[in-house]
């Protein structure tokens, strides 16, 4: 097909009154992705990115900046005044730009996010061989409360009389089980062609657009109507609780898409896994994980419950035990982190590393086999291979005003409760003695005390009882 012959225009211009948040709708994120991004990408399948035209408005900048990248146009629809007024406005682009017009229209609604590229392409399908100067893609949801609904010539005809709006149904029109999903395909000269005629005679005080549909059958032009395969695609984000059920389908679609790929996800429902997470096989999944943004993990590496990964690129054969997070991480094959270890962004731990228990590493390098178990903070380091850390060891990495550099060379082994004021250098192999403040270099392969030295006093306690007896008497 010509690709000049078909655009998709994407509605995307809306406050999204009832949900009562500050935040544009359409930024909205579910499955961790914004709405918008979502209609988006799932467009983007269909048509190159240049024949996409985003209507935006309410903080429109806003929602500019958060989807620009993907390269679609955009059409500023200054007030809101109703998605037939949204169409309005793109029409407005079309005659001030003077591009030609593409044959045929698809719309989207940006609230719209679980529609998938199939669904998209059967509505242009259906459309063309249909010859319809409307399309419309339905469903019948359990609950058609709050949707237009769409009524038919008969209940078996794909053509379309009218899509009345929830608040315009008239008694008998309740009952009306098949709703309008918001996505419509277009001979764009006819539906241009109607635009003006719109009003704003209902119930909203608004430019319908689903009212072109009976002004075209009034013409006698041909409206169908055609059937989401799946209800769940077609289901409209309008409030947080709706956004909430979208959110849920779209995990668990992630979930199971994953486990057919030889990852073990035990009770998904509970997971919280991002669309672009990519796990190798035979790697576990406890319950209760949340796996975030462009998070990998390789094969048969273990997260158990309640650990937190974002961003984080995780190799073969890691065990993150329980309680981790972990935020733009790197770790190596065969590592073992926490329980309960945080790892912040730029940590780097090295194939066999281990990070235990409320251990913090922030900007810091791990060599191979290295471990640091106990209780550490480890900041702006660069440790070398089979360092052993000891409890409580921590760097000194901040002055007040600048951060500092700790380096630890290989085979080094640092005492428990260490302080090591950076910038300072352990050389390789060194032994920096438990309870040092170290504030100068320790030179390869030597000892570094930096403590008190400890006074005993023999008999000591026994002395200041049977002093302190002898006062009472
Ligand atoms: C709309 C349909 C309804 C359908 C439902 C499906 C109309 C009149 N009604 O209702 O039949 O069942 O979608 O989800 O179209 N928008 C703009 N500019 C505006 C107003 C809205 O761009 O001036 C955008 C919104 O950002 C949103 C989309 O259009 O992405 C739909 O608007 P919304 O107000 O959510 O319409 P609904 O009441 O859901
Ligand atoms: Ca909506």
């Amino acid at each position: 097909m010509d690709t000049n012959s078909f655009a998709i225009a994407i509605m995307a211009a809306g406050k999204g009154t009832r949900l009562k948040s500050k935040r544009p709708k359409v930024l909205h994120e579910i499955g961790g992705r914004a709405l918008l991004l979502h209609v988006i990408a799932a467009a983007k399948t269909v048509v190159p990115a240049d024949h996409i035209y985003c209507i935006i408005g309410h903080e429109s900048e806003r929602v500019r900046a958060a989807v620009a990248s993907t390269g679609v146009q955009f059409v500023l629809q200054p007030e809101q005044r109703g998605t037939g007024h949204a169409m309005q406005m793109l029409k407005a682009d079309f005659e001030l730009s003077g591009a030609p017009l593409p044959k045929d229209l698809l719309v989207l609604s940006g609230d719209v996010p679980l529609i998938r590229p199939e669904t998209i392409a059967a509505v242009r399908d259906v459309h063309l061989s249909e010859k319809a100067a409307m399309t419309i893609l339905t469903a019948v949801p359990s609950d058609p409360t709050g949707y237009g609904r769409v009524l038919r010539l008969t209940p078996e005809r794909a053509e379309v009389t009218a899509i009345i709006e929830q608040k315009s149904l008239t008694p008998d029109q309740l009952n009306t089980p098949e709703i309008n999903s918001g996505i419509y395909c277009f001979e764009t000269k006819e539906l241009f062609r109607k635009l003006d005629a719109l009003d704003t005679n209902n119930a909203h005080g608004e430019f319908y657009l689903t009212d072109i549909a009976a002004m075209l059958v009034a013409e006698g032009k041909r409206v169908v109507a055609i059937k989401a395969e799946s209800v769940d695609e077609v289901l409209g984000a309008n409030t947080i609780a709706e956004m909430m059920h979208l959110d849920a389908a779209i995990r668990l679609a992630t979930a199971k898409r994953l486990m057919a790929a030889g990852v073990t996800i035990f009770r998904p429902e509970t997971c919280v896994i991002d669309a672009e997470v990519s796990i190798g096989p035979d790697t576990v999944i406890e319950p209760y994980v949340q796996l975030l943004g462009k998070t990998t993990i390789g094969s048969e590496s273990r997260v158990r419950s309640y650990s937190v990964i974002q961003n984080s690129a995780i190799g073969n054969n890691v065990t993150v035990r329980n309680g981790c997070i972990l935020d733009t991480a790197e770790v190596a094959d065969n590592a073992l982190l926490g329980p309960y270890a945080h790892l912040r962004p730029e940590s780097r731990i090295g194939e066999g590393a281990h990070v235990g228990n409320f251990v913090e590493t922030k900007k810091a390098t791990l060599g191979k086999g290295s471990k640091a178990n106990h209780l550490n903070y480890l900041g702006d380091t660069v440790i070398g291979a089979n360092v052993n850390i000891g409890a409580g060891a921590i760097t000194c990495n901040y002055d007040g005003v600048h951060k500092h550099l700790t380096t630890i060379g290989d085979g080094a082994f640092v005492g428990s409760d260490s302080t090591l004021v950076a910038p300072v250098t352990i050389g390789a192999g060194s032994y920096v003695a438990a309870g040092s403040c170290i504030t100068e270099d320790v030179p390869d392969g030597a000892l570094a005390l930096g403590r008190a030295r400890q006074t005993t006093k023999p008999g000591w306690v026994a002395a200041r009882k049977a002093a302190a007896e002898k006062k009472e008497c």
